[in-house]
């Protein structure tokens, strides 16, 4: 790979971490930075793709020649990147997507009382990996075995596991109908916030291949080269 081979292409990057709201100034949220999605928009960018990245509360500067649509929810998450996914050739969320959302979300601050606080039920999120893989099977089985043209042609997506990495890791992604899945490996002073990242990704129907410990746009241009071995 390398220099422009993405030229041409389509690529859509989710990055950050949604938030989902309980009233109009609290929410629930994660950890994530972003950092690793704008690294593989900025990476794609550099080798000639047409990026659009979907950030979800990100706090850095936007990447040079990427188009950028900020969200807030997986609600708001899910529709921009269903939008952008329909001419795309490639797709990688890479985002942190709540996998719940509390039920309701009062239209008031909730206030503080004397008496014991009340509880947030939550309802569950869509999987928008699991999703994807699910429209984009369908979209096969309609057109017949042969079915160039069906997009993403290449679905990316990331998981954190602790134990078991290869054997949750392929599970996951035959589960989610993704080609291929980074599984970060979880652990002190890695991944979160931080400039590095060390990886595993998992090809479907295929290897495991071992991204050491670097800077995330190592891990980003690793996962552009099996993303454009992929494409045709
Ligand atoms: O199932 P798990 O959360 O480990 O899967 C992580 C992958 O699935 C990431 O690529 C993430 O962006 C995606 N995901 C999603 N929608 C969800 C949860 C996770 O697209 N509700």
């Amino acid at each position: 790979g390398r220099p422009r081979d993405l030229a041409g292409r389509r690529v859509v990057v989710s990055a950050g971490g949604t938030r989902e709201a309980i009233d109009p100034v609290r929410y629930i949220g994660n950890r994530s930075s972003g950092l690793q999605g704008y690294a593989l928009a900025r990476t794609a960018a550099a080798r000639g793709a047409e990026v659009t990245l979907v950030a979800a509360n990100v706090n850095l500067p936007d990447p040079a020649g990427a188009k950028v649509v900020r969200v807030e929810s997986t609600a708001e998450l899910r529709e921009a990147v269903l939008a952008a996914c329909g001419d795309a050739d490639v797709v990688v969320m890479a985002a942190a997507v709540a996998d719940f959302r509390p039920e309701t979300r009062h239209d008031a601050k909730i206030k503080k009382t004397d008496g014991e606080p009340e509880a947030i039920r939550l309802a569950k999120n869509p999987d928008i990996l699991a999703e994807l893989g699910e429209r984009r099977r369908s979209a096969r089985a309609d057109r017949g075995v042969e079915s160039p043209g069906v997009r993403p042609e290449v679905i990316v997506g990331f998981a954190a596991e602790t134990h078991d990495v290869i054997a949750n890791g392929q599970a996951k992604l035959a589960r989610k109908g993704c080609d291929l899945l980074v599984v970060n490996q979880v652990g002190e002073g890695l991944a979160f916030g931080t400039p590095d990242n060390a990886a595993t990704v998992l090809v479907a129907g295929g290897e495991a291949v071992e991204v050491p410990f670097g800077p995330k746009e190592d891990l980003a241009a690793a996962v552009w080269d099996l993303v454009a071995a992929r494409l045709s």
